[in-house]
């Protein structure tokens, strides 16, 4: 990431849509972040003058021809609260796009994305954005959440060679864009894999043949025990993974050491800063063994 790149823009807030638990879309028209935002960069986001402190919220998604980014989240506290409470029209300031996003090969890899309740946007992201910069590539999405999708869900006519007829959940814009996709919950979802959602990974990465495993590299954003299964996951099926951080920030730009993290790069131990260093790692660096 070069500093150069990051510059703050003030928005527009175009919508915003509610969904359960506190969940929300917002889209913004942000026309120069619309045009450069990646995968797995994220924006310091102004929640206004009551919250003191910028909130980092991962794109959900670009859309440069209508000039608009979109961001997914949940309120927690009240930077986000205020969030919620805009309008069509309403000024957001925010700063970005920030970090190393995630790295990808359009060409050969199958990618396969893991993401967990607000770790689903930049998995997301990416999934779209890959097949929509190479149709036939094939990204397989896996998505779990405890509380309903704050997406619109539908059942899959999309095959997934190996999983469970019951297991037919998928989220709706997957599904017209011809991604696989499937979901996983503990809270009894219908048509949801009733469990983790690495666990539904790993029943399908099992019967998998080698050389179709060969092709596969994980992608996962999500509670940091998923990200934990998740680089298990890639240990025992032998596979590249990277993982995207979530630590809390105080200047977003590498300044404050506030959102340091230990890595391990060539058995050496080192801190790294999640917010300009990541927010993306290679899961063998957060997780040696
Ligand atoms: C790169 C990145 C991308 C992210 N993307 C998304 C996203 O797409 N969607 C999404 O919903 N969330 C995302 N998050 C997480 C989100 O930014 C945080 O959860 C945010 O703090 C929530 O703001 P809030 O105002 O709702 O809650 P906050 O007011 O920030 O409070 C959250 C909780 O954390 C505690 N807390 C706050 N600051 C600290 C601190 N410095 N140390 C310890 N505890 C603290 C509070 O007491 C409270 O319990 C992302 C985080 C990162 C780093
Ligand atoms: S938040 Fe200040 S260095 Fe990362």
């Amino acid at each position: 990431m070069h500093k150069a790149s990051i510059f703050e823009e003030t928005s527009e807030v175009i919508h915003q849509e509610a969904f359960e638990e506190n969940q929300f879309v917002i889209t913004l028209k942000a026309p120069k972040a619309s045009k450069t935002a990646k995968p797995g960069e994220f924006a310091f986001v102004d929640c206004g003058e009551q919250t003191l402190l910028r909130r980092p919220l991962s794109y959900l998604r670009t859309n440069p021809n209508n000039d608009t980014v979109e961001f997914m989240y949940k309120i927690i506290g009240p930077g986000l609260e205020a969030l919620s409470k805009m309008t069509a029209g309403d000024s957001v300031k925010m700063m970005g796009p920030i970090g190393n996003g995630f790295s990808h090969d359009l060409s050969k890899q199958t990618p396969v994305f893991i993401g967990g309740g607000v770790g689903i946007p930049p998995v997301l992201f990416l999934a779209e954005y890959l097949k929509e910069n190479n149709p036939e590539m094939t990204p397989y999405a896996f998505f779990g959440s405890e509380i309903p999708f704050p997406f619109e869900t539908t059942e899959s006519e999309i095959n997934i060679e190996g999983l469970e007829q019951s297991n037919f959940a998928t989220i709706k814009d997957m599904e017209e864009k011809q991604i696989p996709c499937r979901l996983a919950s503990l809270a009894n979802f219908k048509g949801c894999y009733n469990g983790y959602v690495t666990e539904l990974v790993d029943t399908w990465l099992s019967q998998l043949n080698p050389s179709e495993k060969e092709k596969i590299i994980l992608y996962a954003c999500g509670p940091e025990v998923m990200l934990e299964a998740a680089a298990k996951l890639a240990r025992n099926h032998k596979l590249d993974c990277q993982l995207s951080l979530e630590e809390f920030m105080a200047c977003a730009i590498g300044g404050c050491a506030g959102c340091t993290v230990k890595v391990s790069i060539d058995e050496q131990i080192a801190m790294k800063r999640v917010c300009v260093d990541g927010p993306v790692f290679d899961a063998k660096a957060i997780y040696p063994q």
